[in-house]
């Protein structure tokens, strides 16, 4: 049946599928994932091959472009980047407007949505050239806003990059280079951000990304469509588990470091307590993310000589659950998540930072599902609904209401 002739085939049946749980929005031809076996690969690629092999860029570029750039494709696309990495004075000025206790989020999404306002251009797609320009803009200025949001936080001055240093190793200065002192790239941290950001590139139709592709289907410009995205990614059940996982181990380690306690009660049906990072409502093996990003985080810790006892008690909780009976059972495993937020706690990154450099990684998934929804001239995204509300009633003056 022509899907267009559906309707008029079936005299207009409409499904309820309450979170999409069984209803695709579109076909995609970029990320492939297999909850079951633990497979999780952009266009094609395996995701342990391109977490060990490839950089954040170059990834970058196989989600947004369909494969794999050659030397001279990835160099001129960082430098297309690096060229658009200015952010507007003004825009700084709107930054400043932001209470300092503002949640980075928040800040994030309100600033990347104001970029249309200072680059106009970029909501007129009309040829591959206007695409790809307002793609590398977006690319170059998203780093800028992130490193700002955090500053802001923090009440530290703004690093404004180096245009001679790589992606990462600038983003890294932007981030973490304290006033006065000069900047050096420690390269595990670089190492562990890129693992970081590449793992978080795509997850095929999840919540911020479904935002992202109905809000650019209105043809609104693609700052706008992901201003949408990062306030999507914002809710503690789509991009918030990373915080929720620190603050639990912090909360272990104030109640004096017993993990055993919070793993029994984690087992207790009568106790809402679940262990956060652990478990995935996809992954029903393994997290394939969380395998790579545990050794980065081990990486990091060792280098940077890390000893903090919130660390401990991760170390500590995820062995014992690992070896319980109860979480062997059901298959539970320390997600993503768990580690990532182990990392960014060791860089010094507060946590409300953590869904931020969430969004930094997802940014090119975004990108290259609103490319390729336009691309496929997809029609604006419009659900159905079943209407349960009151028949027509007759109006009422209000002299006479009760
Ligand atoms: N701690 C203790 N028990 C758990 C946990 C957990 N973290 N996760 C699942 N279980 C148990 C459930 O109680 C259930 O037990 P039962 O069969 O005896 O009733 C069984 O494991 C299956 O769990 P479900 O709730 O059916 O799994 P679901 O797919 O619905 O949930 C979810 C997945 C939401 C991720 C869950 O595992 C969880 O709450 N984890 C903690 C929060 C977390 O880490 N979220 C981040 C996910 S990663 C991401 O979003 C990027």
């Amino acid at each position: 049946i022509d899907i267009k002739q559906l309707r008029g085939v079936t005299g207009g049946v409409t499904t309820i599928d309450p979170g999409f749980k069984n209803t695709g929005s579109c076909k995609s031809a970029i990320t492939f994932l297999d909850g079951e076996k633990g497979i999780l690969r952009y266009r094609g690629y395996a995701i342990e091959d391109l977490a060990e092999k490839a950089s954040f860029l170059e990834v970058s570029y196989l989600l947004i472009f369909g494969e794999l750039p050659t030397q001279v494709e990835l160099d001129k696309f960082e430098q297309d980047i690096k060229n658009e990495s200015l952010v507007d004075e003004d825009i700084h000025k709107i930054l400043d407007a932001f209470p300092k206790n503002a949640h980075p989020m928040g800040v994030l999404s309100s600033l990347t949505s104001a970029l249309t306002a200072f680059n106009p251009r970029s909501v007129e797609i009309t040829s591959k050239e206007d695409m790809y320009h307002a793609i590398t803009m977006l690319m170059g200025k998203f780093p800028v806003l992130v490193s700002w949001c955090m500053r802001k936080m923090k009440g530290e001055p703004l690093d404004y990059g180096d245009i001679d240093l790589g992606y990462e190793e600038s983003f890294a200065k932007m981030m973490f280079k304290r006033p006065n002192q000069e900047y050096k790239c420690n390269k595990t941290i670089i190492n562990a951000l890129d693992k970081l950001l590449i793992l978080h590139a795509d997850h095929e139709q999840n919540c911020s990304t479904s935002t992202v592709r109905i809000v650019g289907s209105s043809h609104a410009g693609l700052f706008a469509s992901i201003s949408a995205g990062i306030s999507a990614l914002w809710g503690p059940l789509h991009g918030g588990a990373n915080q929720a996982v620190i603050e639990m181990l912090e909360a272990i380690k104030n109640d004096g470091g017993d993990f055993e306690k919070y793993i029994t009660k984690a087992k207790d049906k009568s106790d809402p307590f679940r262990l956060m990072g652990f478990g995935h409502r996809v992954y029903k093996n393994f997290d394939p993310r969380a395998k790579i990003i545990k050794v980065a985080a081990e990486e990091v810790l060792a280098d940077l000589g890390i000893e903090d006892p919130v660390l401990d008690v991760a170390r500590g909780l995820s062995e014992a659950a690992l070896n319980d009976e109860y979480f062997k059972s059901r298959n539970l495993y320390p997600n993503v998540d768990f580690y990532s937020g182990i990392i960014y706690r060791a860089l010094g990154i507060p946590v409300e930072m953590f869904t931020v450099l969430f969004a930094m990684g997802r940014l090119p998934g975004w990108i290259a599902q609103w490319k390729e929804m336009r691309e496929n001239k997809e029609p604006i995204g419009r659900p159905r609904q079943l209407y349960v509300g009151e028949p027509l009633r007759a109006y009422s003056e209000i002299k006479d209401r009760k």
